[in-house]
C-alpha cells in the first residue's frame, strides 16, 4: 500500500510519551511541512508558538484541565489565529482591517488552523513521533493569551503535543469510526443513514471498549452529550471579544 495512505489509515492520538526529545532538525522539518499547507487567500493568518521548556509545558498541562499526557510531551505547539499579521499588511497601506470582526474571519482562522494542525501532525508522525490535538487550550484562553504574549487580533485556537510514543501507546488499537456510508454521501446528504450510523456506532464502540478492557468509559452518546448539552466553554466568547473578535457583519 502507498506509504502516505498507510500512515493516514493507521494514525491515532498518542497520550503516552517516553520523555525522549524531539530532535531539533526534525522539529524544524515539522514546522516547514506545516507551513506548506494552504491558507485562505494566502493570508497566512496562522502563527505557531511552541515550547520545549518542561516547566512551561507543565503549566500548559494544568491550564488544559490538568491533562497529564500533555505534561509528558516533549514539545507543545499552540496554533494561533493571527489577524495581527494581516493587519500589519493592511494598515501599512493606510487601510483598516475588519476581518476579525466578522463571522467569516473565525471560520477562516479555524479552517486554516485545522489544516495546519493536520499537516504538522502528519509530518511529526511520518518522522516517527506521536501527537494529540489539544482543544483544551480554550479551557483557559485568557491565560494562554497572557503566557504566549498574544496581541489583539490573535487567538489561541488549538494545540498539539509532540513526543516519542511509548510502545503500548503506539500499539494501541485504532478507535473505530462511524460507518463510511453514514459519513460520506454521493450527491445528497442522507439523514436516515446518519441516524442509523449513530445507533450502529454506539454498539460498535461499546464492543470495542469491552474487547479492549476500557470499561471505565461511558457510552459514546453520553460522552458527546456531556459536552454538547451545555455551553461547555463559555470563556471562549468573552476571550474572543477581548482580543477584538466581535461580529459586526452587516
Ligand atoms: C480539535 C481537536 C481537539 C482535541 N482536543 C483534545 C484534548 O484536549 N485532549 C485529548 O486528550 N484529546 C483531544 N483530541 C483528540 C480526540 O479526542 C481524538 O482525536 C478522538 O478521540 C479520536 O481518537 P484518535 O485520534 O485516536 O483516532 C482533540 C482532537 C481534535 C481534532
Amino acid at each position: 500500500m502507498n506509504e502516505t495512505i498507510k500512515q493516514l489509515l493507521t494514525r491515532k492520538s498518542i497520550r503516552n510519551f517516553t520523555g525522549e526529545s524531539v530532535k531539533e532538525e526534525d522539529l524544524n522539518l515539522i514546522f516547514q511541512a506545516a507551513q506548506r499547507c494552504p491558507t485562505s487567500i494566502n493570508g497566512q493568518q496562522i502563527s505557531l508558538v511552541y515550547t520545549k521548556d518542561k516547566e512551561k509545558i507543565k503549566q500548559i498541562a494544568q491550564l488544559c484541565r490538568n491533562q497529564k499526557q500533555v505534561e509528558t510531551a516533549d514539545v507543545f505547539v499552540t496554533f494561533v489565529i493571527d489577524f495581527n499579521r494581516t493587519a500589519h499588511a493592511i494598515e501599512s497601506l493606510g487601510k483598516e482591517q475588519v476581518v476579525e470582526q466578522s463571522a467569516e474571519g473565525i471560520i477562516v482562522g479555524a479552517i486554516d488552523a485545522g489544516i495546519m494542525l493536520s499537516s504538522l501532525q502528519t509530518a511529526a508522525e511520518a518522522l516517527g513521533y506521536g501527537t494529540t490535538a489539544i482543544g483544551a487550550v480554550r479551557c483557559a484562553p485568557d491565560e494562554f493569551i497572557e503566557i504566549l504574549n498574544l496581541p489583539p487580533k490573535t487567538y489561541p485556537l488549538v494545540g498539539s503535543t509532540i513526543g516519542v510514543a511509548k510502545d503500548h501507546a503506539k500499539n494501541a488499537p485504532l478507535k473505530p469510526r462511524v460507518s463510511l456510508d453514514s459519513f460520506v454521501f454521493e450527491d445528497v446528504y442522507d439523514d436516515k443513514k446518519v441516524q442509523d450510523g449513530v445507533e450502529e456506532y454506539e454498539e460498535d464502540l461499546k464492543q470495542f471498549r469491552i474487547d479492549n478492557n476500557m470499561d471505565y468509559l461511558t457510552s459514546h452518546k453520553e460522552a458527546i452529550a456531556s459536552f454538547y448539552d451545555n455551553y461547555y466553554m463559555p470563556q471562549v466568547k468573552s476571550s474572543f471579544e477581548k482580543q477584538g473578535f466581535i461580529f459586526k457583519d452587516k
